[in-house]
């Protein structure tokens, strides 16, 4: 499956549970393909909506190892809460990421293939007069796509800083909420338009934060350099597995500030990566800063990179044993 087709194929069911203001209702298997809802849903109106994306793989026996699921949930979690929605129950989550990766186990693909598991939790409240209220009524669905390797080893990836604008607002950097990404879109397509380039690193007033997607990660054979986590920006899964993996390997890991002018001064002789979900870690290729292109050293083989992204890869598919306690085997 190639990389353009990700997330548009689902297992033909999606597991739903509904909250009615007091409590979540049992947990039902639903076709995966409607959503009936009516038009004055707060969601549609007022945005009270968050998701998460993990990834299930196939190991060699036979396993499907779902990868930082409590984690996964755990920041869900976080996200209802700031935007006052329903919090879902954790347990009753995992039950429904694995009851329906257990019925359509068969369709979970080989590695480098992988389910993508998409929980979404949405205000339903019928209102469109609840703009300064939180919607009480909630509806929580998973929906799982069988997806492809979104990432392809030598592509280059250009990047522009952009220390202008901010990804969205700063008090909601952390939450994963479809706001955010619509907030940082119009600059994503800008920077597509003005410098052919595929991302943004916002750095807003020259403090690296994170891509519309991704977070940011500096490279070499020694170190890994990353800012520390604020209400800012997303605080990726990867980017904290990749900081773990990349201590155990010997590097030094270290997360403070980073400045703008300090990216690109890095660039001349070492590796930037962009750290997420769906792509793990893709080494950027060109930096555009100021209207002028700078080449990162490590190039599209960026050494490093490739290697932590390897050694994450062989946890994530068993095939190495996970020391960490991140994989849920069933
Ligand atoms: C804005 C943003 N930052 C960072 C990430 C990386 O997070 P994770 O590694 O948990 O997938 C994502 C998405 O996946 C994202 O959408």
């Amino acid at each position: 499956m190639a990389n353009t087709d990700f997330g548009t194929q689902f297992f033909d069911e999606m597991t739903v549970t509904h909250f009615d203001g007091q409590v979540w209702s049992a947990t039902d298997f639903a076709p995966s393909d409607r959503l009936p809802l009516h038009p004055a849903t707060h969601v549609l109106h007022y945005a009270s909506t968050c998701f998460e994306g993990m990834k299930a793989f196939r190991t060699d026996k036979g396993d499907i190892n779902i990868f930082r699921l409590d984690d996964h949930i755990k920041r869900m979690q976080n996200s209802a809460r700031g935007l006052y929605l329903p919090v879902p129950d954790a347990e009753q989550l995992k039950g429904m990421i694995i009851d329906l990766l257990e019925k359509y186990r068969e369709q979970v693909p080989a590695f480098p293939g992988a389910a993508y598991i998409r929980p979404t939790l949405i205000g339903t409240d019928p209102s469109i007069g609840g703009a300064a209220s939180p919607s009480t009524n909630a509806m929580l669905f998973v929906l799982i796509s069988p997806v492809g390797d979104y990432f392809t080893v030598g592509e280059g990836m250009r990047v522009v800083v952009n220390t202008e604008d901010l990804r969205c607002a700063p008090h909601f950097g952390a939450i994963k909420s479809g706001g955010n990404y619509a907030s940082a879109l119009g600059l994503v397509m800008k920077a597509k338009a003005a410098h052919n380039a595929q991302q943004v690193i916002f750095a807003p007033n020259g403090d690296v934060q994170e891509t519309a997607a991704a977070n940011c990660l500096l490279i070499n054979d020694k170190e890994i350099l990353t800012k520390g986590l604020t209400s800012e920006f997303l605080p990726g899964i990867t980017r904290d597995s990749i900081l773990k993996v990349a201590k155990s390997l010997g590097y030094q890991v270290n997360e403070r500030d980073i400045s703008a002018d300090e990216l690109v001064e890095w660039c001349k002789t070492g590796e930037i990566a962009l750290s997420g979900t769906a792509a793990v870690l893709a080494p950027v290729t060109e930096v555009v800063y100021k209207d002028s292109i700078h080449t990162v050293a490590g190039g599209s083989q960026a050494p490093n990179t490739l290697k932590l992204r390897q050694a994450l890869n062989d946890i994530q598919c068993g095939k190495v044993a996970d020391e960490f306690g991140w994989v849920t085997s069933i």
